[in-house]
């Protein structure tokens, strides 16, 4: 790779600065690309410059609304689009190359013009995050900018995992829209694909269902929380409580609002709806879905909770069903996660509805009582043409091959499912939970979790491990999880995600193939656009 020497703007970071501004941040794009080349010259961004599509394509406008917002926030105008054009003599000129695969991109800045070639909108908006990036954080935070001299790369690339997602859990705090958009301006900006809502929760229901208005009236509300950590990992009378009520739920309008939110980044929301563990909100809504029919009250708590849906009764599935059947009609993803993580049968035990529906299907065990219920949730939603994913438990309750397994409790069960033929997403507590600390420097550090995952470790991350190449096939790809225990705000998830994302968006981009010394070395500039952008991050990376 030839590296041209190039002049740093000496006015890069002072405000009130007028002019040109010379990018030096072409070798600094994370996720790093298949392959970069520097060449001689640069390309001069105006306001005056104009964007040329080459061809048409339904999602085309997303990429456009993208170029145009992010010039906008360069010279507070964006550039001209010429939606149907014949001319890429000059400006920025998107181009359709059919060879190239579904999301990867060609980009060639030369003097006259910046062509981006793609076989798929998408591959377009993933040229535009890089193009960001060649154009750095200075661009989008000194005033009165009238260019920016970009320099001369040509660029090929494009993602080896299909599935690059993250997960955030809004049961445990729950997230206004306007926070959840950020979480998606973040995976944008890294590349990520999917967005994993984590939407019901023993601690809240947060998706408003019409059958069921209980739900939301009912679940979404816990009257307090607990505050800080038990000193004896145990909760008892001593255990500290707050006294305000925490709530929250999306209204429809509010879920088709992000899910095109989402669309308009490239990244299809994945609804999670949990079964039949972590369901407490939905059995203190409608008593009859548990296995005694008490009435319960919202979780106030953290950690496993032994109170689930009563898999012996068919009011449950009609329940289940009902919901499913909104959910499925507000989101185009061809995914759906039922949970089907830390389910306790101690109720399912002693409850004779249970013991009955064991008898009549020959169920020997608690685990197949489990195994049951996601097979028949799973046979509801093919109808619907969706598959099912579910935590690294359904694989102990027994799946079918259409299932997803999404493995937590390490690589173990994303390997096993592979290795049976079972596709997977591999998401371990190990690599991928973004709620456990990141530094050792505890007293420095939000109040989190627990666990040990800092930035070295996610970059460190193989999906493949254990894995022949016919098995790794299996592996959809990785994502990281946000659990909110101990994450109130947006602030402080923005601090938990990042950089860790820019470790994993290259994990999931280069499936693993990357060195960490490397990356180390453009991290700053991610860094720098973290902070144009007013997102909280952990920094100083060579502290770390
Ligand atoms: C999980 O962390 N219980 C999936
Ligand atoms: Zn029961």
């Amino acid at each position: 790779m030839k590296r041209i020497s190039l002049i740093i703007a000496a006015c890069a970071f002072i405000t009130g600065c007028t002019g040109t501004i010379v990018s030096d941040k072409a070798v600094s794009v994370i996720p790093q690309p298949a392959s970069i080349e520097m060449t001689e010259g640069s390309f001069r961004l105006t306001a005056g410059t104009q964007a040329n599509f080459l061809y048409e394509a339904p999602e085309l406008e997303y990429v456009a609304e993208t170029l145009e917002d992010m010039t906008e926030d360069i010279f507070g105008k964006g550039i001209k689009m010429n939606l149907s054009s014949l001319d890429a003599s000059k400006g920025i000129n998107f181009i359709l190359d059919e060879e190239l695969p579904a999301e990867g991109y060609k980009i060639e800045v030369a003097e006259k013009t910046i062509d981006i070639a793609s076989s798929t909108a998408a591959g377009a908006f993933y040229a535009l995050q890089t193009l960001r990036q060649l154009i750095g954080a200075e661009a989008f935070t000194a005033e009165k900018v009238k260019a920016v001299e970009i320099p001369a790369v040509k660029i090929e690339d494009s993602p080896l995992l299909g599935y690059r997602g993250t997960m955030l859990d809004v049961g445990r705090y729950f997230f206004p829209v306007e926070d959840v958009k950020k979480v998606l301006d973040i995976m944008a900006m890294h590349k990520m694909n999917t967005f994993h809502w984590h939407l019901t929760e023993d601690q809240g229901w947060r998706i408003q269902i019409d059958k069921y208005p209980r739900l939301t009236e009912v679940g979404s509300i816990r009257k307090r929380t607990i505050i800080g950590k038990d000193p004896n990992g145990e909760y008892d009378e001593n255990t500290p409580f707050d006294t305000i009520p925490h709530g929250g739920f999306y209204t429809k309008e509010q879920i088709r609002e992000v899910v095109d939110y989402a669309a308009a980044r490239f990244i299809t929301v994945i609804p999670e709806i949990e079964f039949p563990g972590h369901s407490l909100a939905a059995l203190a809504s409608y008593p009859y879905l548990g296995c005694t029919g008490e009435q319960y009250e919202v979780r106030q708590s953290w950690d496993i909770e032994d109170r689930v849906f009563c898999p012996g009764k068919e009011t449950t599935f009609e329940f289940l069903e009902d919901v499913l059947s909104e959910v499925v009609e507000l989101f185009p993803s061809e995914y759906i996660h039922i949970g089907g993580d830390e389910c306790p049968t101690k109720y399912w035990q002693k409850c004779p509805h249970c013991a009955k529906r064991m008898k009549e299907e020959g169920l020997k065990t608690f685990r197949q009582l489990q195994g049951y219920g996601i097979a028949r949730v799973e046979k509801f939603l093919a109808k619907h043409g969706k598959h099912l994913i579910g935590w690294d438990e359904i694989l102990e309750a027994g799946v079918t091959p259409n299932s997803i397994v999404m493995s937590w409790r390490g690589t173990e069960g994303g390997v096993k499912a592979a290795k049976q033929g079972n596709r997977a997403i591999m998401a371990p507590s190990t690599y991928c939970y973004f709620d456990y600390y990141q530094s050792k420097d505890r007293e420095n550090e939000p109040l989190a979790w627990g666990g040990f995952l800092p930035l070295e470790k996610v970059y460190s991350f193989n999906p493949f491990e254990g894995l022949s190449e016919t098995e790794a096939d299996y592996i959809l790809g990785v994502q990281a999880n946000l659990w909110t225990e101990y994450i109130p705000n947006i602030k402080q998830a923005e601090y938990m995600l990042l950089p860790r994302l820019a470790a994993l968006c290259e994990v999931a981009w280069t499936a693993g193939r990357g060195s960490y010394g490397d990356f180390l070395t453009r991290l700053p500039a991610m860094e720098e656009m973290y902070d144009a952008c007013d997102y909280n991050h952990r920094s100083n990376i060579e502290k770390r």
